[in-house]
């Protein structure tokens, strides 16, 4: 049997649509139900939902033995997982924004205050930078810091750039492209080596020009993915 942690909200009626062209259709299994298990004794498999944040740590402990996430989630978290496939749907950007009028080089203080959901690969960035900063780490709304004095710039998912736009905000900067990736628990890998290679066959078969990735999730080069192949 294997687990697998999908997250609520934005991926979940993408992941289930791609389990289900993968020929994983799971009776009662949807966005909008309020269950949060659901085992499926046909495709021997039950599928966790949880909260996006959440995913890499059911998958990392081995909750779960592998799980749907943002590569947003996995590069904050800096999870010990595979991460075998870049599902390609969820397309979106991490960038720095700030309030129209105030993108450039403002320094309101001596430490720019910055609001984010992600505090580490804000910190990474800035750090990388020698830019001083103050991180006001908030769990969501984060356009509204800017608007009321909070912060004078924020780090957040920028998909289609609207809610921005309603904030009068604009994107100063991306620090990082971010889309669904499939990850895997180490010690699964190799105690269900099976059944997770073919799930994640069938999963590549249905996901366009699907790139294969690294362990670190980087694309590999065609050398890389040769010795990879010759060593399996
Ligand atoms: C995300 C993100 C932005 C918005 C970007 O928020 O934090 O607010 O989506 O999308 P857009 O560029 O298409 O407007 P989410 O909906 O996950 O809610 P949150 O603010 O509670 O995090």
């Amino acid at each position: 049997m294997l687990t697998i942690a999908l997250s609520k909200g934005k991926l979940i009626e993408s992941a289930l649509d791609l389990f289900r062209r993968a020929g994983y259709a799971i009776a009662g299994l949807s966005a909008e139900s309020r269950r949060l298990i659901f085992v499926s004794p046909e495709h021997d498999m039950t599928f966790l939902i949880v909260r996006p944040s959440d995913v890499p740590t059911y998958v990392e402990y081995g909750g779960a033995d592998a799980g749907i996430v943002g590569k947003d989630v996995l590069m904050e978290q800096e999870s010990d997982v595979y991460e075998p496939l870049d599902l390609g749907f969820g397309a979106c950007r991490i960038a720095v924004a700030a309030l129209q009028g105030e993108e450039v080089g403002v320094r309101l203080s001596p430490k720019v205050r910055i609001a984010t959901k992600y505090p580490r690969i804000s910190e990474r960035y800035f750090n990388a930078r020698g830019i001083p900063v103050e991180i006001i780490k908030l769990y969501g709304s984060i356009e509204l810091a800017p608007v009321v004095g909070l912060a004078d710039r924020i780090v957040d998912l920028v998909e289609t750039g609207s809610t921005l736009k309603a904030h009068d905000l604009m994107e100063v900067e991306v620090i990082a492209r971010s889309t669904a990736r499939f990850i895997v628990n180490r010690a699964s890998l190799r105690l269900k080596q099976e059944p997770l290679m073919t799930l994640i066959r069938n999963l590549r078969a249905v996901v366009p020009s699907q790139r294969m990735l690294s362990d670190s999730g980087r694309p590999m080069t065609l050398q890389t993915r040769k010795k990879k192949m010759v060593r399996s």
